[in-house]
């Protein structure tokens, strides 16, 4: 061994060397009194060495490093055994805390006794106040994406699902446990294309997906119970330092298209109602031009049939009088139905509505080969009201019926009738048809405003919407159950008009 070499690590190197470390160090006796210190240990906590040698820490600093530190320093002396790495918190001299990890060495004279404890410390603070950043901006960013109503669904470079949030778990019903792992083109799409299956199909929906990172687009995204939604992509790619991760933000689109096609459905039918308002003008001007023309031709016909049934009876000039007539009923209850007028309120008899109502549907009537059943239509039960309005219900339920036999098989009949209720205070008029019926789960939804089951452009959903206001206006009632032969069976009840009134409208008008 080379002498004068082994001897180089004189005092002062050893010296230099404790004061080069990168942490504190001191050496104590068993009685806790200092006897090495390097300069780190001055520095950190603001001593000379001539104040700290051959004194124990409570001398020098009090109760700063607690009795902990001389208890750890008692079991190294006890053991003889280094304790490893341990993590410790000391009050700082600015009033914060210092965390150090820290780690004791036993040091034994030749015969093997414990005569000092070497203590090394790092100061780990900064180290720590990064984790607990980071902890928190983590606990932070997971709370974020945790709650947010918006899907996040993270992959990794293989387009393996990483992480998958609550929203994203509603959206596509996969759980977290089940969604982890998947590639993410199993549950989004980058093309509005039919649905390829099959491990190959996936794979390649996945690569294009991620080609599109950056990108914010409208696509489709599969359900696990294989529904297809229309969804809302951004999808942003993430770079850490030694791997990419690609987040994606989706939104389901499917509530907004629903309102948006409701929406367009609701402009439809405004046009389609518009077009009947302007239709049904148009139509009251041409017949309010028919009537006069009607009248002559009436007269002119009557005239010439007296004149002519002096000589013999005219059969054909029979028909032109009743055909003519016909015309001018349709003509006179085409208009009442279609002037809106002042809302005056009036007695009459509900057969004189039902009649008007046949006169302005009798060709549909016969168009669709519906025969028609007015066997228990009677004359003089009288109610009060708009009969504009009240002929309109019968009309619509009219309608309504004749479209509902459309489809089916014949026999078709619609059977109309109206009767004094049991106890004499309402009159009940029921319209039925042979049609398929109305589901009973439906028969209060059918009077909802815009509720329909007719293709688009053919029916609005306002026509039981507006006989139920008109009813209600009435003071009365309106219901759908099932007709005898299993069709719909429509129930209107008005309250009866007061019958003293009545007799005495009657008798001013005599009187006048
Ligand atoms: N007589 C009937 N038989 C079967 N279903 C009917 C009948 N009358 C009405 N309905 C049902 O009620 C719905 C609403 O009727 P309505 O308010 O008149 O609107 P619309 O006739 O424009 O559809 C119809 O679409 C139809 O499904
Ligand atoms: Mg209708």
């Amino acid at each position: 061994m080379d002498e004068e070499h082994s001897l180089n690590l004189s005092v002062p190197i050893l010296r230099a060397l404790l004061d080069l470390l990168p942490g504190t160090l001191h050496v104590k006796d068993r009685a806790h009194r200092y006897c090495i210190v390097n300069r780190n240990y001055l520095e950190r906590w603001g001593a000379r060495a001539d104040e700290v040698i051959g004194r124990t820490s409570v001398e020098v600093f009090g109760d700063l490093f607690g009795v902990d530190a001389d208890r750890r320093n008692d079991e190294v002396f006890a053991s003889g055994k280094a304790l490893p790495f341990y993590e410790v918190t000391y009050p700082d001299t600015r009033g914060g805390s210092i965390v150090l990890w820290a780690t004791k060495v036993p040091i034994h004279d030749e015969n093997g006794a414990v005569t000092h404890v070497l203590t090394f410390s790092l100061d780990v603070t900064p180290l720590k106040r990064m984790q607990q950043q980071l902890d928190e901006s983590e606990q932070l960013r997971s709370a974020i994406v945790e709650h947010s109503l918006e899907c996040f669904i993270t992959a990794d470079e293989d387009g393996r699902i990483v992480a998958f949030n609550s929203a994203a778990e509603q959206v596509f019903g996969y759980s977290r446990a089940e969604a982890l792992g998947k590639p993410i083109g199993e549950v989004l799409h980058t093309t509005e294309r039919r649905r390829a299956t099959g491990r190959n199909a996936v794979r390649q929906r996945t690569r294009a997906l991620l080609e599109r990172s950056g990108e914010r687009f409208e696509t489709l995204g599969a359900r696990a119970d294989g529904k297809i939604i229309p969804i809302e992509i951004s999808l942003v790619e993430i770079p850490l330092h030694d791997r990419r991760l690609f987040t994606a933000c989706v939104r389901d689109l499917s509530e907004q298209q629903r309102a948006q096609a409701e929406l367009e459905r609701q402009r439809q039918e405004l046009y389609q109602s518009e077009r009947l308002s302007v239709l049904g003008t148009l139509a009251a001007g041409i017949s309010h031009e028919l009537r006069n023309p009607l009248s002559v031709v009436v007269s002119h016909a009557k005239l010439l049939e007296a004149e002519l049934a002096a000589d013999r009876p005219q059969p054909r000039v029979g028909a032109i009088v009743r055909a003519a007539e016909r015309c001018a009923a349709i003509v006179s209850a085409f208009l009442d139905q279609s002037r809106s007028g002042p809302r005056r309120v009036e007695q009459f008899d509900l057969a004189q509505i039902i009649h008007s109502a046949l006169d302005l549907t009798a060709h549909v009537l016969r168009e669709q080969n519906v025969a028609l059943n007015i066997d228990h239509v009677q004359t003089g039960l009288t109610v009060q009201g708009n009969p504009h309005q009240l002929s309109q219900v019968v009309l619509n339920l009219v309608l309504n019926a004749i479209a509902a036999m459309q489809e089916g098989a014949s026999p078709r009949e619609l059977a109309i009738a109206n009767q004094l209720n049991e106890s004499g205070d309402a009159v009940e008029l029921t319209v039925g048809d042979t049609g398929p019926g109305i589901a009973p789960e439906l028969r209060e939804r059918i009077f909802d405003r815009f509720f329909t089951t007719k293709p688009a452009g053919a029916g609005t959903g306002l026509g039981l919407a507006i006989c139920r206001d008109i009813v209600s206006a009435h003071g009365g009632s309106i219901s759908a159950d099932q007709s005898p032969q299993g069709g719909a069976l429509f129930r209107v009840r008005l309250p009866v008009s007061d019958r003293k009134q009545q007799a005495e409208t009657g008798a001013t008008m005599n009187a006048s």
